[in-house]
Order: structure tokens, then C-alpha cells, then sequence
């Protein structure tokens, strides 16, 4: 069975963006391949994080990775700090990336734009992400439009170690959903709807309630017309919405127009909100009893020992191969 490996970063509180490009497709990649999807928590200290608001994010992003329909008896879901491999393999994958490789990766331009510190972590973190990757062999990484850059680095680092130290890795395709493949901010279509954002307003976050979505979408930004219509260009805000809308109804951009046609904006919001919170009522049900339950510890433990088997057995031979002694 092909294998799949993906993670989100615990940097803040789960968003709709991050359900709509990555989670949903999880979600329907567990049938046919065999899938680890971790919480990415080692990523998540390349910016300073507050001790106890890591540990809980981190649980509660795995409890909706659950809530969301990945079933644990299909799945290996983990903490990516529970599988030491992890690090092990970053630093030996990190030996063999070039500074300029480095350097030319535009999220790391964007994240340390402006700042007067940057951390080392978020400079080296694509290494890290090829050894997420390459532990598991995985055939296939789900990622979105800017993550593309790191998976061509990491499939870079891959034909570099084979050439070097013969066949080990696996080449890793993207899996990129064209639909629905980002989803902006609510305040301002320019940018992608982002789980550490300083803004509640711009995001809708996985347990908001029902009233806080009603009230962030009936103020999202939208233009001065009155035609609900999916255009990029033009009409941005409400062509976001739209794909919101979309996405969360089964309906097509086209069955949305001819529901809209001729109708204001302010109905149209009230709807698409009303989607939002059906859509994401049984997933905050569900979460709550998978918190309350405790069932989660059980969850990543077993995900855990799943994953250490074989990121163990893959980083023996890298190691084996790069000409360290065996440990035991
Ligand atoms: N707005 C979005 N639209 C569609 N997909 C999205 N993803 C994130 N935001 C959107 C997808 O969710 C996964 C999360 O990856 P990540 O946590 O490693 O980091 P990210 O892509 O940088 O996500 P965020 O939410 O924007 O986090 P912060 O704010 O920490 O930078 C990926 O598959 C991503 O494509």
C-alpha cells in the first residue's frame, strides 16, 4: 500500500483554511493509502511558543484531527516529537542542504521578513521537513501552493542521498487539491487564512462558536457590487466566500450563482454561515467527547509506536549507509 505522510503545525488554534486544504483530504487519502499524519509540533518551536499553550495545542489539534474523521484504526496519527527519528534524521538530512538552498525559500524570506532576530530552526526547518517526509518512504505529501517549494527541496535531498549513498529514498509527489486549494482572510483576500494570525476576525477557527461565525462572516470584507459571482480578479473577497461555501455545502460555484442570483450580499452571508455551523457542529460535538474521554493518549501513543517501527528501521540504514558504527 502506497503510504502518505502529512502534519499540521500546532501554531495556533485550528482554522478553516487548515480543514478545507488539509484535513478533508486526509480524511479521504486513509481508504487507500497508509497514512501518518502527525502534529507538527517540532516545526512549531521555530518561532518562541509558550510552554503549556504548545502541550494543549498540540492535543487539541490531534483530538480534531479525530473529530474531523480521520479514523484512528486506518491512520497513524502522532506527535512528531514522540518519534525521535524525526530530529535525528533532520540533522543528517540538514548536512547535506546548501546555505543557498536554504536561503531561496520563500516562506523562510516571508516568515523572517522585517524581524530583527530570525532562529536558527526557521532557517533549517525544509530540512526538517524532508526528514518528515523521507522517514516513512511516503509516496505522496498532501501540501498546499506554498509548501510546493519545500517538497521540491526535500525530493532534492532525496535524489542527493540515493546518488551519494545509493537507493534509500523514496521520490515523494505532491498531492495538491485544486479546489478549495487556500482559502483567504475574512478581512482581506490577499492573504491566506492563517492559524497564528493576531486577528480573530480574519479566520474562522475550528471551535468557534456559532454566534462568534455568524458574527465574523456576517463582517467579513466583501466589494462595493451586488453579485454574487466567483471571480479572482475582480471580486476576490466574494469569490473566497464562495469556495467557503462550496466546499462546506457539496454545491458547485455555479449551482451558488444561480442560488444567489439577484439576491443581496446580506442574505448570501447569513446563508454561507449558516453552512459553516453545520458543517462544524458534529466536529466540536465529537471533539469535546474525545477530550473529555481522554480516549486521545491512547490515539497518539499508538500512532506513535506505529511510526517509530518505521522511521527506526529507515533511519538504521541511512545511518548504516552514512558510515556511522550500529549503536547496539
Ligand atoms: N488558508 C488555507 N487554505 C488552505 N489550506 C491551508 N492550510 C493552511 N492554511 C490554509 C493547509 O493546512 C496545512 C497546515 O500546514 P502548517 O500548519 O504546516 O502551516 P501553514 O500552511 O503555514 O498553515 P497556517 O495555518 O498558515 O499556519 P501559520 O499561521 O502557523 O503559518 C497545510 O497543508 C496547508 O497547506
Amino acid at each position: 500500500m502506497k503510504k502518505v505522510l502529512s502534519g499540521i503545525t500546532p501554531s495556533g488554534r485550528l482554522t478553516l483554511g487548515n480543514y478545507i486544504g488539509a484535513m478533508k483530504n486526509f480524511v479521504k487519502l486513509q481508504d487507500e493509502y497508509q497514512c501518518y499524519f502527525m502534529v507538527a509540533d517540532l516545526h512549531a518551536i521555530t518561532v518562541p511558543q509558550e510552554p503549556e499553550d504548545l502541550r494543549e495545542r498540540s492535543e487539541a489539534n490531534a483530538a480534531l484531527y479525530i473529530a474531523a474523521g480521520i479514523d484512528a484504526s486506518k491512520s497513524n496519527v502522532f506527535l512528531q516529537s514522540a518519534v525521535h527519528q524525526h530530529a535525528e534524521l533532520g540533522w543528517l538530512l540538514t548536512t547535506l542542504t546548501s546555505m543557498g538552498e536554504l536561503e531561496r525559500m520563500t516562506q523562510y524570506k516571508d516568515k523572517s521578513n522585517g524581524k530583527e532576530s530570525v532562529g536558527a530552526g526557521l532557517f533549517v526547518y525544509p530540512s526538517l521537513m524532508a526528514a518528515d517526509i523521507l522517514l516513512y518512504n511516503a509516496d505522496l505529501v498532501p501540501v498546499g501552493e506554498d509548501q510546493k517549494q519545500h517538497l521540491e527541496l526535500t525530493r532534492d535531498l532525496a535524489g542527493r542521498f540515493n546518488h551519494r549513498y545509493g537507493e534509500c529514498f523514496t521520490m515523494p509527489e505532491p498531492y495538491i487539491p485544486k479546489v478549495g486549494a487556500r482559502v483567504m482572510c475574512l478581512d482581506d483576500a490577499s492573504k491566506k487564512m492563517s492559524k497564528s494570525s493576531t486577528v480573530p476576525a480574519s479566520y474562522i477557527a475550528l471551535l468557534d462558536e456559532p454566534d462568534v461565525i455568524r458574527k465574523k462572516i456576517s463582517r467579513a470584507t466583501t466589494d462595493s457590487g451586488a453579485e454574487v459571482r466567483y471571480d479572482v480578479e475582480t471580486k476576490p473577497e466574494i469569490s473566497n466566500l464562495m469556495s467557503i461555501y462550496a466546499e462546506c455545502s457539496g454545491l458547485s460555484l455555479e449551482d451558488i450563482r444561480l442560488k444567489y442570483e439577484g439576491k443581496m450580499y446580506g442574505g448570501f452571508k447569513k446563508e454561507l454561515a449558516e453552512v459553516i455551523v453545520n458543517t462544524l457542529e458534529p466536529l466540536q460535538k465529537r471533539y469535546y467527547e474525545i477530550r473529555e474521554s481522554g480516549e486521545i493518549h491512547d490515539i497518539l501513543a499508538q500512532g506513535a509506536n506505529n511510526a517509530s517501527e518505521i522511521a527506526s528501521s529507515v533511519l538504521d540504514d541511512v545511518k548504516q549507509r552514512m558510515g556511522f558504527l550500529p549503536s547496539k
